[in-house]
């Protein structure tokens, strides 16, 4: 019975007693696979004893430090992993805690960059519809998910918003790679619109995370992107805080189409549960003016500390050694074929999508319109109520602005076997089977 403690939502949800690899149970002692990793952050499963060692280790020696009185051996240690895992031009690093964090910071720096290069003026961010990228006010107002924003919305500027490209609802009489270019080309007449020299960066995520259900973008669509971006001397800013970390079978969502972002902003996977950390990669080009103005106006008491850091290094040793970038990429794959096999036997099951372990299932009323189900069915809900009855916990979302579109994200731990794969294609056929009864 649950007294004082509240989240989002009246649903009264099963207690946690333990939980190990992809599986967690509960005081009744149900057994239940985390088929989206908690909220796509669980890399690694539950119970991992590397991490824990490591854990321990660093408890013993030194907890906490205060990034302006110390230096820590681990947050030096993961800022150089970082770089080396990001190639490119990245060589500057800035810890935080959460996703939102990370994405406040991105905004701050960028904005903070302008303001020492002498051009004040670029106040304006540029980010898309549907898109999620943080519960605070700075991400908020990144974001576009409807029944999160509206009620805040007095609180925070309107920027402008371009669509994100879909593939799965591509307007009629176009293909997908005219459509992924017009989307594009929106940022180029949005700039236009508010003067490029007013315009401070733009913000995206490599592949949709919940507010389009894991919609890959069309291979021309970064390219695009990156020339918009570079022709108008606006920033960059990638938001990896669900693709980052091997999620999509590469380390970083930008991997896919080698696109050079200006800053990425990771979180999630990076703690992969064990320990709230989040990072944002950048290059010294934008650091070094802002330290040469005499810092960076901004930081969270938690950044970096030894814990955090540890954590993160060991999280990243973890996925190297156990190869699970490379497993996210195939088994993801073979995952992706499961969900197709459901989506021939389940009228309700209008797309599957994703790369590596992010994926999605998005339901419709018709398969020939692409009608979604009325908001008022709570498909959505009902799935993921009717899944955990089954005993598979997935996550669900809406695609079309927060308002309908129902899917659920499918995104095990990146050690997710294929024998375990095909247990959780097995549990969302009987929930499908369920629903239609
Ligand atoms: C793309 C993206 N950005 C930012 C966030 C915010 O992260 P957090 O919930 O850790 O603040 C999320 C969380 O789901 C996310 O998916």
């Amino acid at each position: 019975m649950n007294d004082y403690l509240f989240y989002q939502s009246a649903v009264q949800l099963p207690t946690v007693a333990r939980a190990e690899g992809i599986y967690a149970w509960d005081t009744d002692g149900k057994r239940y696979i985390d088929a989206c990793s908690g909220a796509i952050v669980a890399q690694l499963g539950h119970g991992h004893p590397a991490i824990r060692k490591a854990m321990m280790a660093q408890l013993d020696s030194v907890a906490f430090a205060y990034r302006t009185q110390f230096e820590n051996q681990p947050a030096l240690e993961l800022a150089s992993k970082l770089v080396e895992l990001a190639g490119g031009r990245y060589d500057r690093v800035f810890f935080s805690s959460g996703g939102s964090e990370t994405v406040e910071s991105a905004l701050k720096l960028v904005r903070q960059y302008w303001v020492c290069k002498g051009e004040p003026q670029r106040s304006v961010f540029i980010a898309r519809k549907p898109s999620y990228h943080g519960s605070t006010m700075g991400a908020l107002a990144m974001t576009s998910y409807t029944p999160l924003t509206q009620p805040f919305q007095p609180m925070f500027q309107l920027y402008p918003k371009i669509s994100s490209p879909t593939q799965y609802r591509v307007p009629q009489g176009k293909s997908a790679e005219q459509h992924a270019l017009d989307c594009a080309d929106e940022l180029d007449a949005a700039i236009r619109e508010v003067g490029p020299q007013n315009v401070a960066a733009f913000i995206a995520e490599p592949i949709g995370g919940a507010s389009t259900g894991a919609e890959v973008p069309h291979d021309a669509y970064f390219a695009r992107i990156r020339e918009i971006c570079s022709r108008h001397d606006v920033l960059l800013i990638l938001d990896e805080v669900m693709t980052g970390v091997g999620r999509t079978g590469r380390w970083f969502g930008f991997q896919h189409w080698n696109v050079e972002a200006d800053v990425l902003c990771l979180a999630k996977g990076l703690g992969a549960g064990y320990y709230p950390v989040s990072a944002l990669v950048t290059r010294a080009e934008l650091t070094d003016p802002i330290i040469a103005s005499g810092g960076f106006q901004h930081g969270y008491t938690y950044a970096g500390n030894p814990l955090a850091s540890a954590t993160a290094l060991a999280v990243i040793d973890v996925i190297e050694r156990e190869r699970l970038v490379e497993n996210a990429a195939t088994n993801g794959d073979y995952l992706l074929g499961l969900l197709r096999q459901l989506a021939a036997r389940h009228e309700c099951i209008g797309d599957v999508r994703g790369r590596g372990f992010l994926l999605a299932i998005e339901y419709v009323a018709d398969r020939a319109t692409k009608t979604p189900f009325a908001p008022a069915l709570k498909f959505g809900e009902r799935v993921t109520r009717v899944a955990r009855e089954h005993g598979v916990i997935v996550y669900p979302r809406k695609s079309l602005m927060g308002e309908t579109g129902d899917h659920t994200l499918v995104a095990p731990p990146l050690i997710t076997t294929r024998a375990q794969c095909d247990e959780i294609a097995e549990r969302l056929d009987t929930t499908f089977r369920a629903l239609e009864r």
